[in-house]
């Protein structure tokens, strides 16, 4: 049994096998053609945070693939009245087939994982966000992969990504997805918002080789193939958002920060985003931005991953 808790927990096999799959499956589903591999399996969804994309991808993908779906939050459940995550994990893993978390700590996802029956999968940690970097290099791939490509993954053999902004959960995922898959990330984040230090080494999945600080977030878009961002207050830190509004003021992705970027370079944001602060309008809505592409493809990855940590590759 494999669980799905961060980007590291695939191989490289595993990605491109699951990227070809997600193809594949898209397709179908855009031809009205059923896909239905998970007859009678149950998906629960455990939120203790908001959400809309992730929400809706897994719950609307469950049902495309022919199963159903339980929605649970901290509010509506035991779990905001103390139950330990260990007793909940034994006692929902007996119900349903698959797991997936939206928490706070890392550590709480693996307690679970740890004592369950079946996979349980990651829909964002305060540290990680592996399934939007799933639905993020599916975009690059749709946008770059030339015909006659042996995998899938090989346009991102050498690339550079250029991250601005907070070192939070979605860039300690893409520095993971970069030491894995060999592309390089300019990480540019304010003084004091850097990359968690044991984050970004190799306790933390990263090799030295696959990111580069730079203080000017101008000087890390030079020449990059992708420029991405998030928001500057991720969820569980609302309380220093006054602060961090002032500390990331030179953190918006502007057009020039496009301009510095290479001239067919693309921009990604996993969402919400806010116009004005970690992006400008003209950038995420301007020709470079494939974000709504990037939204939609969480159905189709997370239906790739939902199949194989439930049937393994399927012929
Ligand atoms: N990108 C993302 O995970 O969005 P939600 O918070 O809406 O699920
Ligand atoms: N870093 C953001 C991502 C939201 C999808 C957060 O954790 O709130």
């Amino acid at each position: 049994m494999k669980h799905y808790l961060q980007f590291t927990d695939f191989s490289a096999d595993e990605y491109a096998y699951l990227f070809r799959r997600a193809a594949l499956i898209k397709k179908k589903f855009k031809a009205y053609e059923k896909h239905h591999p998970l007859v009678d399996r149950t998906l629960a969804m455990i939120f203790e945070k908001a959400s809309t994309r992730t929400r809706v991808s897994f719950e609307a993908g469950m049902y495309q693939l022919g199963g159903s779906v339980v929605h649970l939050t901290t509010g509506d459940s035991q779990l905001g009245r103390a139950e330990p995550i260990e007793d909940t994990a034994r006692v929902i893993s007996r119900m349903v087939d698959l797991v997936m978390i939206r928490t706070f700590e890392q550590t709480k996802i693996e307690r679970f994982a740890a004592h369950s029956r079946v996979p349980v999968i990651n829909g964002l940690t305060n540290e990680y966000h592996p399934c939007q970097i799933l639905a993020d290099l599916f975009t690059f791939i749709e946008q770059r992969s030339a015909p006659g490509q042996a995998r899938p993954t090989d346009c991102l053999q050498g690339i550079t990504v250029a991250w601005v902004g907070d070192g939070n959960n979605m860039a300690n995922t893409w520095l993971q997805a970069a030491s894995l898959l060999g592309f390089k990330v300019h990480v540019s984040t304010p003084r004091g918002y850097e990359i968690d230090a044991k984050m970004a080494s190799s306790a933390g999945g990263i090799s030295a080789g696959s990111y580069q600080f730079f203080s000017d977030p101008h000087e890390a878009c030079k020449g990059a193939d992708l420029v991405t961002t998030d928001v500057w207050t991720s969820m569980g830190y609302e309380a220093e958002n006054a602060v961090r509004q002032e500390a990331f003021a030179d953190w918006c992705v502007t057009p020039a920060m496009m301009a510095a970027a290479r001239p067919d370079a693309l921009f990604m944001h996993c969402l919400p985003a806010h116009r004005g602060e970690e992006v400008a309008a003209e950038v995420i809505d301007g020709p470079q931005s494939v974000v709504w592409d990037e939204a939609e493809n969480r159905l189709h990855v997370q239906k790739a991953l939902m199949e194989y940590l439930l049937l393994g590759t399927v012929a």
